[in-house]
């Protein structure tokens, strides 16, 4: 079985990975602590294909890496790439943005993630976006998840990431669908 290491080191992204490719054939391995990626790209998609191509190129195997995070309209698309460095903690990072946004109105918001795949020489070979778009509340509900999910109230369903259960996430997240347009091709790959 072909190896795909997953480039992050995100508890909450594993765990998503982990059921979103379980029907690939492939043995899913955590990038090896060793190796450390800084994401200093200016966008989203550059800091992933920054994560899938080095982690590949050091393991010599199949790397799968996303960027991902909230852009919010009101903060001028912050935290955006700067999601999860926005405060050292998931509660903090919420307080900061229920504090930015204390009094706004326009809540409105959007998850994003770009996904990105690279061979076992570190070529980008597959790569997608996609987003989710919710708002703001403005006390946090739910316990599922991690990150910002407690705050995003996703825009149809009116949950939070942090109420849904994981195949509703896995249904409408910025980071399930950007899998699901790559499933097939990676399917073919690890055939
Ligand atoms: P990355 O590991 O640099 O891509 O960081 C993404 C950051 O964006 C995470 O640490 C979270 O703070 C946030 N984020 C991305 N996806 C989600 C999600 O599905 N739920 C909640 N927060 C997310």
């Amino acid at each position: 079985m072909k190896i795909l290491y997953l480039a992050s080191k995100n508890f909450g992204k594993i765990k998503e990975y982990k059921k979103l490719l379980s029907n690939v054939n492939c043995q899913l391995l955590l990038q090896p602590e060793s190796i450390e990626v800084e994401e200093n790209g200016n966008t989203f998609r550059e800091n992933a294909i920054k994560k899938a191509c080095e982690v590949s190129k050091k393991t010599g195997n199949y790397a799968i890496a996303d960027d991902s995070g909230i852009c919010i309209d009101a903060l001028d698309g912050k935290p955006g790439i700067y999601s999860s460095r926005y405060a050292e903690n998931d509660q903090r990072r919420i307080e900061r943005v229920l504090k930015e946004l204390d009094g706004e109105k326009n809540r409105c918001a959007f998850f994003i993630a770009n996904v990105c795949v690279c061979s076992p020489s570190g070529d980008l070979i597959l790569e997608s976006e996609a987003k989710c778009f919710g708002n703001i509340i403005e006390k946090p509900r739910g316990n599922s998840g991690f990150g910002y999910d407690p705050i995003f109230e996703e825009v149809s369903s009116r949950l939070t990431f942090a109420e849904m259960n994981n195949e509703l996430k896995d249904e409408c997240s910025h980071r399930g669908k950007a899998l699901k347009k790559i499933i097939p091709q990676l399917l073919e790959i690890f055939a």
